[in-house]
């Protein structure tokens, strides 16, 4: 067997064919079952957009429909799930109230069946209905209120806005909503999905699997920089000190949030309809203090950094969106999960169709035949951070 060079993060290292999505780095082009991203966000559904994913075709009207009348039926959470959810404390992350509800499903749907299509379609059904009606009912507990039920008369996005307001959204809002679910739904080998593909290779359930990526997207480099964002832009406070805020960045080597991929050397497509969605929201409901504070960082930063193709990515502009729709900023990573949750199935179902366990190597840089030394011989430490 070859011994392979080792690649630090695994850049430009295959871990799987795939056919669910595409991404041109250079070219700034995303194509879900290559359908390009912009064509999906404006004439499609997120839960049409999942079905493709998950099932390799849109739906049919009437496939469509019935996908999401089972959704809607089994939006509702189990009362011991809830009861478990209270539990939590009111000060730890949503993010991490949510990889431990998700985990939870598991204990109440165990039966596991992988090799049987109706068990397959269920757990995906259960797990793309119950994600937004945990991660909202814990916004509701942790603020000493009852959960709000999931409203049987509106669709996906306008229920999830409801459960966090108990008012029914306006329909722009609820449509900008779900685009920004569309938008999250995918993105080829990225650190999450490939965290739930590992999961997935042990032949574990589908509730592991969704928790593993959960737990993986919940990083600042990952899913936690659209919350990190908002902080930066609340701390740069005017646009003046745009500037030399940027300055320090480079210069103190501390990176700035919401730009930089590992595969797009161009601003990312997604950012650039989520920067219009934000300014349809901000003409309808009124201007926002930070959106002048975002466009000079982002003037600064491709001033400064485009050279090295660091430009805006995903998670710049979706706070901006996820603030004017009235979302708490520690919610904005859990919204990223309830999107995300489509493309973590849709690489479960592929890598199960093929599975082989995954188990790479490593290269060995420690010690051989090494003493063992009697505890009460041990000098005390000349090794560092013990
Ligand atoms: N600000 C300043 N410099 C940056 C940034 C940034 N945001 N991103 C990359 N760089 C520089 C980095 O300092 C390095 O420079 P040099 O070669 O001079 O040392 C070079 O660009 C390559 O950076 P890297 O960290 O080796 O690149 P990577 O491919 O390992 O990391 C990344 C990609 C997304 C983790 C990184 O760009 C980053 O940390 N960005 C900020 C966090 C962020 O916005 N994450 C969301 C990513 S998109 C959605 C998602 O995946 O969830």
């Amino acid at each position: 067997m070859n011994v392979c060079e080792y690649i630090p993060g695994l850049e430009n290292i295959p871990a799987a064919r795939s056919s669910i999505s595409y991404v041109d780095g250079q070219e700034g082009i995303l194509e879900y079952r290559g359908i390009r991203i912009e064509e999906l966000a404006e004439k499609g559904s997120f839960l049409e957009t999942a079905y493709l994913l998950i099932w390799g075709e849109l739906p049919t009207k009437s496939e469509l429909e019935i996908f999401e009348m089972d959704i809607r039926y089994h939006r509702r959470i189990k009362y011991r799930i809830r009861d478990m959810m209270k539990c939590f404390p009111e000060t730890g992350h949503p993010m991490d109230a949510l990889q431990t509800s998700a985990a939870a499903l598991g204990l109440f749907y165990a039966r596991r069946a992988l090799d049987n299509p109706d068990y397959i379609r269920k757990a995906v059904v259960r797990l793309l209905a119950k994600i937004p009606t945990m991660v909202a009912a814990s916004h509701q507990m942790r603020r000493g209120n009852d959960p709000i039920q999931p409203n049987d008369n509106l669709d996906y996005a306008a229920n999830f806005l409801y459960m966090m307001t108990e008012r029914k959204p306006d329909p722009l809002e609820a449509r900008i909503f779900d685009v920004c679910l569309t938008l999250h739904a995918e993105h080829t080998m990225n650190a999450s999905t490939f965290s739930a593909m590992v999961t997935a290779s042990t032949l574990t359930d589908p509730y592991a699997v969704v928790a593993s990526a959960v737990g993986t997207l919940a990083g600042p480099l990952h899913g936690g920089a659209n919350e990190e964002v908002l902080r930066m832009l609340e701390e740069i406070g005017s646009v003046e000190n745009v500037r030399p805020y940027i300055e320090n960045c480079i210069v103190n080597k501390h990176k700035i949030m919401g730009f930089g991929h590992r595969v797009y050397k161009v601003k990312d497509p997604r950012a650039n309809i989520l920067q219009s969605l934000a300014e349809q929201l901000f003409e309808k409901t009124g201007h926002d203090e930070y959106y002048a504070i975002a466009l000079e960082v982002e003037k600064v930063v491709e001033e400064k950094l485009g050279h090295k193709g660091i430009y805006a990515n995903v998670d710049f502009y979706s706070g901006l969106v996820y603030r004017k729709l009235g979302i708490p900023s520690d919610l904005f990573t859990p919204l990223f999960a309830i999107a995300r949750v489509a493309g973590w199935l849709a690489h479960w179902k592929e890598q199960l169709a093929v599975n082989r366990i995954f188990r790479p190597t490593q290269v060995y840089i420690g010690e051989h035949n090494m003493p063992y030394i009697p505890i009460e011989k041990r000098a005390m430490s000349q090794r560092n951070g013990h």
